[in-house]
């Protein structure tokens, strides 16, 4: 997120225009926490995780005199153009807001999850991957010299994409995701079955939305299959910290750029996302018409790969 409000200050100074921040999203709308930013104060924050404007969910925004009490605010403070930074919670209150108050509104993402339309990538999700598969590879060490059986969740809300990624990156045996109904005796019967093979130690990866339950549930249904011990490691928090990776840098960067350029354009009510590696523009209502799903050709991939 750092890096696309970097990104946003500098292109529009570049431009000639002048730029406020907003802290804490809609609420700091509503409180008017609106202050001028130059070049200078997003200095050195493209490598600094979390957003240096904080963030808030607000439910105000969600009614009708929040929304006017927000955009009063604004015209207070002379702000004719906004960049929006955030996830499908964050598009809907933005295109509620400039269907009421005729203000142009672009839309940058800023969620790990991953499970926006219109983009191929959202801001944080591949740092949040390579984090996740680093603690992967780390807990992969114990479960070797202790043949041991270790359950690993990750975050992403009801979307399996970051256990679906950081699981075949880091080898899992088993990764079960939201998006697909797993037959979990059949996983843990082959897990059984493979330290008949030699295969003494096994990761299993669970996506925090899984609905048949986190990774104790699912932990406790293979002990009661194969008797084996096990350990859980919840990843939690940690996966949305950190410095970004050069990719979320350089996204955040492109997506920054792209949301200025498009408001002085004239464009407005839309998204701004990647596209084959092409920076591209996505309208609101589009953005959340259709959920997106991970490719669940990997679960093959991952399961040939672990016999
Ligand atoms: O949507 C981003 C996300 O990090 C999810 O992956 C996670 O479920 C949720 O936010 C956690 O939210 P909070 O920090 O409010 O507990």
């Amino acid at each position: 997120m750092n890096a696309t409000i970097r990104a946003v200050v500098r292109t529009a100074l570049f431009n000639g225009l002048e730029v406020s921040g907003i802290r804490r999203g809609y609420t700091g709308m509503i409180n008017g926490d609106i202050y001028p930013m130059d070049a200078r104060s997003v200095s050195g924050i493209i490598g600094r995780g979390g957003t240096i404007l904080h963030t808030a969910r607000c439910p105000e925004f969600m009614e009708y005199q929040g929304r006017a009490a927000a955009h009063a605010q604004l015209a207070k403070a002379g702000i004719d153009g906004l960049v929006a930074i955030g996830g499908d919670g964050t598009f809907r209150g933005a295109y509620q807001f400039t269907k009421e108050f005729d203000i142009p509104v672009m839309g940058v993402t800023g969620t790990i999850d991953n499970d926006v339309m219109g983009t191929d990538y959202t801001v944080g999700f591949d740092t949040a991957v390579n984090i996740a598969l680093e603690a992967i590879d780390r807990i992969r060490d114990t479960a070797a010299s202790h043949d041991r059986i270790f359950f690993i969740e990750t975050m992403g809300r009801s979307s399996g994409f970051i256990a679906l990624w950081s699981g075949l990156a880091g080898g899992a045996e088993a990764i079960f995701i939201p998006e697909v109904r797993e037959d979990f005796e059949k996983y843990a019967r082959d897990i059984f079955e493979g330290r008949k093979k030699g295969k003494t130690s096994a990761i299993v990866v669970v996506a925090e939305g899984e609905e048949a339950g986190g990774a104790f549930t699912i932990a406790e249904r293979f002990k009661a299959i194969t008797g084996l011990d096990y350990r859980v490691t919840i990843l939690g928090h940690i996966q949305r910290g950190g410095a970004p990776t050069a990719f979320d840098r350089i996204l955040g960067t492109r997506s920054g750029v792209k949301a200025v350029e498009a408001l002085i354009d004239g464009r407005r009510n839309e998204m701004v996302g990647v596209q084959n590696m092409e920076m591209r523009c996505t309208s609101f209502s589009e953005v959340w018409d259709k959920k997106k799903d991970p490719d669940l050709d990997w679960l093959k991939i991952a399961n040939m790969m672990s016999i």
